[in-house]
């Protein structure tokens, strides 16, 4: 089921969709009835016995990082927030509260002293100077902008504490709803030691109302001191994975038809200062031992998301990993230099490819198959840096000249990426970024048509049109489409394309960076219209480009045309970014069997401002139709403001 039937089950035919329909009937000629202006009509030209070139079968994947709580707070299902504190708050420890009950009295305060690992060296102290079975005392954790709670579900706790006596008592955690100070569910674990010792915890909610206005609530009932680190609660996440993700989001990407991951950033690969990158082997292995670390943009990563659960994630979504090293330079501008003082550097990114590709006989495989993973996993690109054209010290050339001899020593299958042009060697692929407002994107989709073939690949690593926040709308899903039908005319050249940002917690505060292709909350997530311009670009995505030509002039509007002769399927892909209907005839040769029926699904909206939001999540979303009379010949009008693909039989 496509995902429009899907949001459109037992939902009313909406205005829009109900004129999308409309001007879909005007193929068989009664369109001007509908629409009072309209320009010129254009002719699409396609030779469909004049294969131009093969799509990548790659082109469109994804881009992720740590920014806008993309991962803490979003896709990695974590509900409790700062669990580790190490959140700078303002004043107090960020996210937590006291909580006394009664007549309990109590506080709380880090302690730097006290830790339950060498990665985690303090935790929250708990004075308890009054409390008893009745009148209880501890702390309560808001989550990330609340907690969602479902009826009937199971959430898995776990935390470390310990205490100063052996008399403490056992710890209960309790799900609150925010409003009614009602428990929802509740647990109590063993009594505490006076050492640090791990407790799980299960709390099942029953019949209650779905909603996130929650909090987890953890006391005790006798007085004395008590410290608590790594404090943990997760909802089912995707195909069950302990420490695993949230599945509406895991299914919005799956939706996307992707074909590869970039990971991990993006800025976020690189930190701020170079002891804030991405330092893959503080993120790997036990909880308790990822020391977590700070993100450029300004939260603490908690890390849970480490390169393993990275790799399964895309696992988890059969694809491929195109895996980002780090490469010597970092954000406010601090370099290594290419020779010596580099050698680590290559080092770890050497043991990173190991770890993600090394068999079990492998020190790093090996590690990898301790902790669960005993199969490799396919990596093909492997990039230097990120942005390194940001780097004024002009070190890149012989960074990403170290690295490259470095890396194809040991793996000369492998793809290179370069973040940045250089001028005295070819890398395997350049990664080029955009991004860019509409009307820039529609005056540069013509970029790759006259690019040098005998230079290196392109990666498309970030693109976006940025308009609308915090998810995009319709304008920026019209650029985007405009430039994707660029990509696909030049997916000789480009072979692989992601948008970004990716994400965003679309709460107060959750964003760094404005215009994000899916939004969420604690409870729900939605996408954007550019996300379904990609749903509908890369579902679409055909194995050649066939030779065309649009003849006839009309404003604002892009065509692509593929095909996937295995199926004997074409796709036309058809932007319309104008205020006015466009009419087009299509005109096909080459092809001596033209199938009269076409799927058709069209993204429309009534303003380019116009856009899906938490509260409004399936304004724009793809309306499939099927229609008729179609052939070698025929016609068509795009509505107004819309991204329109068809898929016609032809062999
Ligand atoms: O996508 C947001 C940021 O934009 C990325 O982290 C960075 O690579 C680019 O500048």
């Amino acid at each position: 089921m496509g995902v429009a039937s899907r949001y459109f089950k037992g939902e009313p035919l909406k205005i829009r969709q109900l004129l999308a329909k409309v001007a879909l009937f005007a193929i068989a000629g009664a369109y001007p009835r509908i629409c009072v202006a309209q320009p010129a009509a254009v002719t699409l030209n396609i030779q469909l016995d004049k294969p131009v070139h093969a799509v990548s079968p790659t082109l469109y994947g994804l881009m992720t990082e740590e920014i806008n709580y993309s991962y803490d707070g979003g896709l990695y299902a974590e509900m409790v927030r700062n669990r580790t504190f190490q959140d700078h708050g303002f004043g107090g420890v960020a996210h937590w509260d006291i909580e006394q009950l009664g007549n309990s009295i109590a506080s709380m305060a880090i302690d730097r002293t006290e830790g339950p690992s060498a990665a985690l060296e303090h935790s929250l102290e708990i004075d308890v100077k009054q409390a008893d079975a009745t009148n209880r005392a501890g702390v309560r954790n808001e989550g990330y902008w609340g907690m969602a709670l479902r009826p009937n579900t199971t959430y898995k706790g776990s935390l470390y504490a310990k205490a100063d006596s052996a008399d403490a008592g056992p710890i209960t955690a309790d799900l609150v709803n925010d409003n009614t100070g009602k428990s929802l569910a509740t647990a109590t674990m063993p009594g505490l030691s006076t050492e640090w010792k791990q407790y799980e915890f299960t709390l099942k909610t029953g019949k209650i109302d779905t909603s996130a206005e929650n909090h987890l609530l953890l006391t005790v009932g006798h007085a004395g001191k008590v410290w608590i680190d790594l404090v943990s609660l997760f909802p089912p996440t995707y195909k069950n994975r302990q420490n695993g993700n949230r599945p509406d989001l895991m299914e919005m990407m799956g939706a996307m038809h992707p074909k590869f991951l970039r990971l991990p950033g993006g800025n976020y690969l690189e930190g701020d200062q170079i002891d804030e990158r991405f330092d893959w082997k503080n993120t790997i292995g036990p909880l308790v031992d990822r020391p977590t670390h700070r993100s450029p943009w300004n939260y603490q990563s908690s890390d849970g998301m480490g390169l393993l659960e990275f790799l399964e994630w895309s696992e988890d979504l059969k694809i491929e990993t195109v895996l980002a090293v780090y490469a010597g330079y970092s954000l406010k501008g601090d370099h290594i230099n290419p020779g010596p003082a580099l050698v680590p550097f290559l080092q770890d990114a050497l043991d990173e490819i190991e770890f993600a590709t090394g068999d079990a006989s492998t020190k790093w495989g090996a590690v990898r198959a301790k902790l669960g993973h005993p199969a490799p996993f396919a990596v093909k690109y492997v990039e230097v840096g990120n942005e390194d054209w940001f780097d004024r010290s002009g070190s890149y050339e012989g960074r990403y000249a170290q690295f490259y001899k470095g890396i194809k020593a040991k793996y000369p299958q492998l793809q290179l990426i370069a973040t940045a042009p250089l001028k005295r060697m070819k890398p395997d692929v350049l990664d080029d970024h955009y991004y860019k407002r509409a009307d820039e994107f529609f005056a540069d989709v013509k970029h790759y048509d006259t690019v040098d073939r005998n230079g290196p690949k392109i990666f498309v690593g970030e693109w976006a049109t940025r308009e609308g926040s915090p998810t995009t709308n319709m304008g920026a899903a019209l650029g985007d489409a405009a430039w994707m039908t660029g990509m696909e005319r030049n997916s000789d050249l480009i072979v692989m394309a992601s948008y970004a940002p990716l994400f965003v917690n679309v709460n107060p505060g959750g964003m760094q960076w404005e215009s994000d292709l899916i939004g969420y909350d604690a409870l729900s997530s939605y996408g954007s219209p550019a996300y379904y311009a990609q749903v509908l670009f890369a579902k679409y995505l055909g194995t050649e480009v066939p030779a065309s030509s649009l003849n006839g002039d009309a404003e604002r509007f892009f065509y692509s045309v593929t095909r996937d002769s295995g199926k004997g399927a074409v796709y036309l892909k058809l932007v319309n970014a104008s205020s006015l209907a466009q009419s087009v005839a299509i005109e096909m040769s080459g092809a001596s069997n033209v199938g009269s029926t076409a799927t058709v699904e069209s993204l429309t909206a009534f303003t380019l401002a116009e856009t899906n939001t938490i509260s409004s999540p399936t304004r724009i979303v793809p309306v499939q139709t099927t229609i008729k009379g179609v052939g070698a010949k025929f016609s068509l009008s795009v509505p107004a403001y819309t991204v329109q693909v068809l898929e016609l039989q032809a062999k």
